[in-house]
């Protein structure tokens, strides 16, 4: 008698271990590119909370535990903490050789290779939060270069999600400090520039649409013009005019440095353990 196609046992083509705000993102965003139906996704958790409730919102399968999602997924993606890793594996992934993605920052794909000994693959990607809406940045490593159908598997996935770029894994945690925190960098300027404009007497509401608005026209510009960022900069601060006053006051407060320092702590906070 021929052995079973193992792959015939596989009842999803994509899996989550851990059902928390990022795979959620993540799987909010395959489903809506339409990328995968929700039949073909399942996820685990530790105590059930969070997968059971990922699971009532999508419609997609709750398995019991990491054990099950790798025995029945062809391609894995860890979206637990960093630390809970301990807690999963090593787990054996035979007769299935499953594509393993993590999520996990500080996590490296070495260290990822001993919880998952018999993967097919490890990738280390790296996404922010806009994957839930088809925006992300998803910068990703991977451990020995990917055949083209697990290339085709892992960019059905990321591109579903946004943007991806490949990149040596020495690379990632400053990518991590870039992209991967950077929406709260972004929030974090709006909300600042809202309650400044607020204290101006603008009213929160009228200061919370003209500092989106203005990011959103500041991005979209960025990405289609072909003038460069400095070029774009220009384009606002008229020599004497009131922003590049307002530029210079930024200078004098040594607004580049400042982000310099967190860049580079963050980027050493993001380097694996
Ligand atoms: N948030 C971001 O912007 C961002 C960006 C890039 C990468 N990441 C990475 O994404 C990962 C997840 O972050 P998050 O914000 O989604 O965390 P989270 O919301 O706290 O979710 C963690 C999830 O892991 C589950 N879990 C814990 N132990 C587990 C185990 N032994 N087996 C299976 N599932 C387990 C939890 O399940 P229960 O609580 O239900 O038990 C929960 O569903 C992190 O490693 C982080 O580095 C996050």
């Amino acid at each position: 008698m021929q052995p079973a196609d193992p792959f015939m046992q596989r009842s999803h083509l994509l899996g989550f271990i851990g059902a928390g705000a990022m795979a959620k993102a993540m799987i909010q965003g395959v489903l809506q590119s339409q990328a995968y139906a929700p039949t073909q996704i399942a996820c685990c958790s530790a105590t059930g909370r969070t997968s059971q409730a990922l699971s009532k919102q999508t419609g997609i399968a709750c398995l019991a535990n990491a054990a099950d999602i790798v025995a029945s997924c062809d391609t894995v993606v860890i979206a637990c903490k960093p630390l809970e890793l301990e807690h999963i594996g090593p787990v054996a992934t035979a007769p299935h050789k499953p594509l393993i993605m993590s999520v996990l920052a500080r996590r490296s794909l070495q260290d990822l290779r001993k919880h998952f000994p018999d993967a097919r693959v490890v990738v280390r990607c790296m996404p922010n939060t806009p994957v839930r809406i088809g925006f992300g940045m998803i910068p990703y490593s991977v451990e020995t270069p990917l055949n083209p159908p697990d290339l085709e598997t892992l960019h059905s996935i990321l591109k579903a999600l946004g943007s991806c770029l490949e990149m040596p894994e020495s690379d990632l945690p400053a990518a991590t400090a870039l992209s991967g925190c950077g929406p709260a960098y972004y929030f974090k300027f709006t909300e600042a520039l809202c309650q400044a404009a607020i204290a101006q007497g603008l009213s929160p509401s009228i200061a919370a649409h003209l500092a989106k608005q203005t990011a959103l026209g500041a991005a979209q510009l960025m990405q289609t013009s072909q003038e460069s960022i400095p070029e774009l900069i220009k384009e606002v601060a008229h020599p004497g005019g009131i922003t590049e006053s307002a530029l210079a006051y930024l200078d004098k407060q040594h607004f580049d440095t400042i982000i310099k320092e967190m860049i580079a702590t963050t980027a050493h906070h993001a380097q694996s353990f």
